[in-house]
């Protein structure tokens, strides 16, 4: 491509007739355009525009010819330069805009990523059923308006059993298999409170992260533990001495057995679906009192008796109870104006129910046909 040439008759300095460079400026104005509108990038726009506004423009040099007109014909010519450089400088502008819109939606076209492609090969992994069910356990306490804390698995006796109304060598320590820790030399886990360095324990259950919760946030409490916990079992179909709980923890003013009772069944409907509901029953925890054994309805045969239930049509699935007013206090709350209650359960058979799965081992052999199904 050619910049306008500058061998036009307007820049020939000889014929200066007012027409003569009316028809010099068209045609410089004309070739201007031409060559705007045939510069395809950048580079060559920027070319363009030194030849139409530089120092040897062809209008330019028409207008270095305007001096040598008589005055009364000098204003004509002028008129028609300035609107002919508009003109040019209009387009330039216009087609160094069209450019760059374009050099854009280039480089966007080059760079553009598909976000939702598959990659070929194997298929991909997705959670761990129980990671699964834990969220989804989360999410519904969540729903009720419930925070979600956690807290470590290694625990000193203080938090698993001290402070949950289990002093040490209290008989129901033993409804607990506990694995305790050896921590040879070191000693800085022990934190004072009962926690000594040989009393750390792989937690038995997520009861300790009720009380760790307690002592650092002032009631009202609405909040979930789920978590790890460990027990000195031998792995068969239903135990293993690795599994998981969920705990839920309710402080609050005038907090009743009903309250306990109502948020579990809204727990079981929203979990589990209407047709599926909860019942309680009379027990024994040091750490509540009333405590009770929260069964829901069959998720088998929904309630008509089946192998799963033992022909009940209830399945147990945890414990629950008012915290007891020992645990409120060692936690330094005011037990006469505060009430609350508690519950617990296991999250690794709920999710061995949901699905009717018949040997827990197989959670966690990572088989992955095993664990591909769900
Ligand atoms: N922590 C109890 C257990 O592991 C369950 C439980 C939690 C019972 C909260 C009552 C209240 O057996």
């Amino acid at each position: 491509m050619n910049g306008p040439a500058t061998d036009t008759p307007a820049s020939a300095p000889a014929d200066v007739s007012p027409e003569a460079l009316l028809a010099g400026i068209r045609a410089a104005r004309d070739q201007g355009l031409a060559a705007v509108a045939v510069a395809a990038t950048g580079d060559e726009l920027a070319q363009v525009e030194s030849t139409l506004f530089g120092r040897k423009a062809a209008l330019g040099q028409i207008k270095q010819g305007l001096g040598s007109l008589p005055p009364e014909q000098r204003a004509a010519v002028g008129r028609a330069l300035n609107e002919a450089q508009q003109d040019l400088r209009a387009a330039h502008a216009e087609a160094a805009d069209e450019l760059a819109a374009s050099a854009r939606r280039e480089q966007l076209q080059r760079e553009w990523l598909d976000l939702t492609e598959t990659p070929p090969g194997p298929e991909r992994g997705h959670l761990h059923l129980v990671t699964q069910t834990t969220e989804r356990l989360e999410d519904v306490f969540v729903g009720m308006g419930f925070t979600v804390s956690e807290g470590p698995q290694a625990e000193t006796d203080w938090y698993n059993f001290e402070a949950l109304n289990l002093p040490a060598a209290h008989p129901a320590r033993s409804m607990w298999d506990t694995l305790y820790l050896d921590l040879g030399e070191r000693t800085e886990l022990g934190d004072g409170e009962g926690g000594e360095a040989s009393n750390v324990v792989l937690r038995t259950h997520t009861s300790p992260v009720q009380i760790r919760v307690m002592e650092v946030q002032p009631p009202p409490i609405y909040t979930i533990c789920p978590g790890r916990v460990f027990r000195r079992d031998t792995a068969d179909a239903s135990h293993m001495p690795v599994f998981h709980q969920i705990e839920g923890l309710v402080v609050d003013r005038g907090i009743s057995f009903a309250d306990l009772a109502g948020t579990l069944e809204e727990f079981t409907s929203a979990y589990f679906g209407k047709a599926i509901s909860s019942r309680l029953r009379p027990s024994y925890f040091p750490f509540t009192e009333p405590s009770a054994e929260f069964d829901i309805t069959c998720v088998i045969c929904e309630g008509s008796g089946c192998q799963t239930c033992q022909r009940t049509g209830w399945i147990e699935l945890g414990g629950c109870g008012m915290v007891h007013p020992n645990v409120l206090a060692n936690c330094g709350i005011d037990f006469e104006e505060w009430t609350g209650f508690a519950f617990g359960f296991g999250i690794d058979r709920l999710a061995l129910m949901r699905h009717g799965i018949d040997d827990l081992r197989d959670m966690y052999t990572n088989d992955i046909r095993f664990l591909s199904q769900f």
